[in-house]
């Protein structure tokens, strides 16, 4: 099993298809469905989907989001992480960030966690020049996160019949903020 990134408290790895369950939980809640179209899942058959979607773009994009595991207690988290996005924006096709978490996990930092790991990859790993982010307005969680690990806002869009905030970080401005920090 392909591990990417261990944290102290994380492991960011390969989606499996063994995370069918996990992913059930995650997709099945209205809760955390509830900036994503309002479209939870109700079965097991969606979650496998899922998973073969996500696994599919490791080989084709040579990048997708990971699953993301408590080290102490092995437990599917949620998702998180980079995808080579070709459906949201009509104009381009972009490097996104995202993340998806089981909702007893909200709260702790978590989403900016994987967030961070996720930009250095992408930056440092894939050597990408710019990565690109969108939350629903109403969102309040995760538009908190993309300004707090760095990102600019730029403009608001429509998707899926909603508003939305755009963002983005250039490696150039990711690499200075890191060496500002060290
Ligand atoms: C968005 C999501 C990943 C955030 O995960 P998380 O691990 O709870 O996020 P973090 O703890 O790293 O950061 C959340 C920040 O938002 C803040 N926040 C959350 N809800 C808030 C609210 N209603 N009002 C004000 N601040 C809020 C938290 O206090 C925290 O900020 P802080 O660290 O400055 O205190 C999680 O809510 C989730 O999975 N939601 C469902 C799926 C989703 O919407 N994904 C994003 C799609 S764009």
């Amino acid at each position: 099993m392909k591990i990417y990134i261990e944290t102290k408290r994380l492991i960011l790895r390969k989606m499996e298809e063994t995370d069918l369950q996990g992913i059930f939980e995650l997709d099945s809640d209205p809760a955390v469905h509830r900036y994503l179209g309002k479209k939870p899942i109700t079965s097991l058959e969606e979650a496998a989907s899922t998973i073969n979607y996500i696994r599919k773009q490791y080989e084709e994009d040579g990048i997708g989001r990971w699953a993301v595991i408590d080290k102490m207690t092995n437990e599917f988290i949620g998702w998180a992480g980079l995808k080579y996005e070709k459906e949201v924006r009509e104009e381009m096709y972009y490097y996104d960030l995202g993340y998806r978490l089981k909702e007893k996990f909200w709260g702790s930092g978590i989403a900016t966690e994987t967030a961070y790991e996720s930009i250095n990859y992408g930056f440092d790993v894939l050597n990408l020049q710019t990565i690109y982010a969108g939350a629903h307005i109403e969102n309040i969680a995760s538009n908190k996160v993309l300004q707090k690990i760095g990102l600019t806002f730029l403009e608001t869009f429509v998707y899926d019949s909603e508003p939305h905030h755009w963002y983005k970080i250039d490696k150039s401005a990711w690499e200075e903020k890191m060496r500002l920090q060290d």
